[in-house]
């Protein structure tokens, strides 16, 4: 059992935990995610790490209530526990393999969208450790939904806030806020972009023609999180690819968003599993995926 140190409505619908998980605190990296249950009948839920404390053993993960499974996690309280608590899985963020001297020549843009927020932090924090500054742009529908500001605050080297309705920050998406830093002279290396499928998709393509290299963190629905289902199939420059186990990073001009947001739909039902297992063939199922 994996007992719950902090729970803290971040926002309407938004959860905040610190989990005891010393194995997984002990050796995740930023990028990398868990999935976790709340008891043995319930569905497997993965989330990018959000934050780790090594030497406390505690992980920190954000959730969003998109269902029944996110609905039970809310209503747990300080004290109580996960049942299931596995990871870290996926490989961790490519950043974290550069050495800090070649990461301080980069110029390093973050687009967080949303709960998206949540993952991109552990990378800027983990760069901020390094002495390397990104700037980072946090998008929000509304006010109100923003999260994890005054964190973000602390570890980016410029924080631009917008939100879709103007409510506070710059007004408009994220992809308005990249197009006008740009416009008033920012250059930019890479570009890392986590957050809604469809925000992803769009700033790829803004990347795309502005010539940022971008890499984007998926998360399509997960059910085993080792490559054995086939749930997470993706297509990332016409290959298939499994996101708990080659991703979820991946260079965002190859990835195939519009087959990603249909998959995620048609996964759901019964009926689009049976469509996708005729049309995907071998690749429906991972397999172990990686015994070559
Ligand atoms: P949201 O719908 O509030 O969108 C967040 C921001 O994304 C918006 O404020 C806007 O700036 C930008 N955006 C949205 N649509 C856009 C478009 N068409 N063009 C350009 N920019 C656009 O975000 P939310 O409600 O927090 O999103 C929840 C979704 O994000 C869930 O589906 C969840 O699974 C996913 N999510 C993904 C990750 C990840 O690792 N990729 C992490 C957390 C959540
Ligand atoms: Fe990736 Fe099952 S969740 S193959």
């Amino acid at each position: 059992m994996y007992k719950i140190l902090k729970a803290q409505e971040l926002t309407t619908n938004i959860y905040l935990m610190d989990v005891e998980a010393p194995r997984v605190a002990k050796t995740c990296e930023p990028g990398q995610f868990v999935i976790v249950r709340t008891d043995g009948e319930s569905e497997r839920i993965p989330l990018t790490i959000c934050d780790y404390d090594r030497e406390r053993g505690t992980v920190t993960i954000v959730f969003q209530i998109v269902g029944a499974a996110t609905q039970m996690m809310a209503r747990l309280q300080e004290g109580d526990s996960f049942r299931d608590f596995v990871g870290p899985l996926g490989c961790p963020s490519d950043l974290t393999k550069e050495d800090a001297e070649s990461l301080k020549r980069k110029r390093i843009l973050f687009v967080a969208g949303g709960v998206g927020a949540a993952p991109v932090y552990p990378q800027v924090k983990w760069l901020h450790e390094r002495g390397v500054d990104a700037d980072v742009i946090v998008g929000s529908k509304t006010r109100s939904l923003l999260i994890l500001e005054k964190e973000m605050e602390a570890v980016a080297g410029n924080l631009y806030i917008t939100t879709d309705d103007g409510s506070y920050g710059r007004s408009g998406m994220v992809t308005q806020t990249i197009q006008d830093l740009v416009a008033e002279g920012k250059q930019y290396d890479v570009c890392i972009a986590i957050g809604p499928m469809i925000m992803m998709k769009f700033v790829c393509k803004l990347t795309k023609e502005l010539g940022i290299p971008t890499v984007v963190s998926l998360n399509p629905i997960m059910v085993d999180g080792t490559g054995m289902c086939g749930a997470c199939r993706v297509t990332v420059g016409g290959q298939v690819k499994f996101a708990c186990v080659d991703g979820p990073e991946f260079d965002g001009h190859l990835v195939n968003f519009d087959e990603a947001m249909s998959r995620q739909q048609l996964y759901r039902t019964q009926e689009g599993r049976a469509f996708l297992k005729a049309k995907e063939g071998e690749t429906h199922h991972g397999g172990c995926g990686n015994c070559g």
